[in-house]
């Protein structure tokens, strides 16, 4: 089944993603304090598809070992997850004992230091106390696993944190307001360089990144308010943050259209850029009134609409194969993508934190032909990105195992483990099989 235009360097990372809130369940177990998405969902649960909470997601927390010994079966050599902050101090007992396990099982440990879950005594990121108790939680991580992490990663897409929080409104803390989404997004990029200056003076041993959420931005329109929509998505999408995490500044001239004034002290640079990868933005010009809206029925009838009035809208792409909650399936923006990021910085190490396909499935049924379509597809872009010259390190697939995928609860499934809705058994889907012929066959496996 693997395809011959497969072909990776021997000391690539192959494995998959997960997130603390996602998949652990035990919300209230050892201390942990509350978070600003469990808040959201106790109280907004008609916005949660199937009204779903984070517990008991995939109760990770307490079946820990048994997932470790699913990771190794299947033979990844790599396995991002996230630390819960706000399971304190006491909860870092449990990713030392995660990252033991993933060692002994022969599997590099990738960490994510936020991926969501602020704790709710904090408020939101427009608290400028936020980045210096996030540093502060980053430390105590560094300590206690500095030795053995092979790969750090601060934030989890901020774009995203301050899109869906503080412009489409759509997550906690559900603000509308452009303004305030760039001040929070600069107490996010506060966070991200004062956390690597913490990693750096732990002396940790793995190499320092974040996780960007990247999309290539595509012209949908031919005037030249279209082709002026699509730079503002690139600029303020991919651009902003990019700069703010390589080059420590804003970039100047989208900074100066937002008259936005901050600049980053004492920026750190990362050893290595976390690239995650779903779908192109097509973009036109917008005169209708700002609207968004994520289809979470996985009832492909339902748009996702996007757009903010007098600037920009997101619109369908001309040629796209789509999924069920309207997402748009295009391997090749993700060639597109690595070209483009190694051009504009030349070098840099990049790895794919993130890929994959939500899909509905019956828990019962492992049988999943469009993922292992899915992710063929996207590896052959990689594979072709690898050949012309696109330093790619690894491809961590989202996600391990079917988990609580925020808005859409549990019905849009990811995993290459099948999560029993009631039983939580784990069952390996056709994927699981397939994915792991593919690393066996070429050079990189630990078969
Ligand atoms: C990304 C998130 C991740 C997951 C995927 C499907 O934006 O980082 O947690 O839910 O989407």
């Amino acid at each position: 089944m693997t395809s011959p235009s497969l072909s990776f360097p021997p000391d690539f990372f192959w494995g998959c993603a997960t997130a603390a809130l996602q998949i652990e369940g035990s919300t209230e177990a050892d201390g942990r304090e509350p978070s600003i998405w469990d808040d959201f969902c106790r109280n907004h649960p008609e916005r949660i598809h199937g009204r779903a909470t984070p517990e008991p997601a995939c109760d990770h927390y307490r079946r820990w070992q048994e997932d470790l010994d699913w990771i190794g079966k299947l033979g990844h050599n790599a396995y991002r997850f996230s630390l819960s902050w706000p399971r304190g101090v006491r909860g870092l007992d449990f990713y030392d004992r995660l990252v033991d396990g993933l060692c002994a099982r022969g599997v590099a440990p990738m960490a994510t230091l936020y991926h969501w879950d602020l704790p709710s005594r904090l408020g939101s990121w427009e608290n400028p106390a936020v980045p210096e108790a996030f540093a502060e939680y980053v430390e105590l991580a560094a300590r206690r696993l500095g030795d053995r992490v092979t790969h750090w990663m601060t934030l989890n897409e901020p774009a995203w944190s301050i899109m869906n929080g503080f412009v489409t409104g759509l997550h906690p803390p559900c603000v509308q307001n452009l303004d305030r989404a760039f001040q929070a997004g600069h107490q996010l990029m506060r966070a991200h360089h004062l956390a690597l200056a913490r990693l750096r003076s732990a002396g940790v041993r793995g190499k320092l990144g974040i996780a960007l959420n990247l999309s290539p931005v595509r012209c949908a329109g031919t005037s030249a308010k279209d082709r002026r929509a699509a730079r503002w998505a690139d600029d303020y999408l991919n651009r902003w943050f990019l700069e703010a995490v390589v080059h420590g500044r804003y970039p100047q001239a989208a900074a100066r259209r937002l008259r936005f004034e901050q600049v980053l002290d004492n920026p750190q640079p990362v050893d290595f850029l976390g690239v995650n990868y779903y779908y192109p933005k097509w973009v036109a010009h917008s005169q209708r009134p700002t609207q968004f809206h994520l289809n979470t029925s996985g009832q492909s009838q339902e748009k996702c609409q996007f757009s903010l009035q007098g600037r920009l809208q997101f619109v369908d792409s001309p040629r796209a194969e789509k999924t069920e909650w309207d997402w748009e399936i295009d391997p090749q923006g993700l060639e597109d993508l690595l070209l483009d990021l190694n051009r504009s910085y030349p070098g840099l190490p990049l790895m794919v934190t993130e890929n994959g396909i939500g899909l509905r499935e019956d828990p019962s049924c492992q049988d999943d032909p469009q993922r292992i379509a899915f992710v063929e597809a996207h590896l052959q872009a990689i594979s072709r990105a690898l050949a012309q010259g696109a330093p790619v390190k690894g491809y961590l697939m989202w996600a391990l195992m079917d988990n609580f995928s925020w808005l859409n609860g549990y019905q849009k499934r990811y995993g290459l483990l099948a999560i029993h809705p009631e039983t939580l058994e784990r069952r390996p889907k056709a994927s699981a099989e397939w994915y792991r012929r593919v690393f066996q066959t070429s050079a990189g496996s630990k078969s």
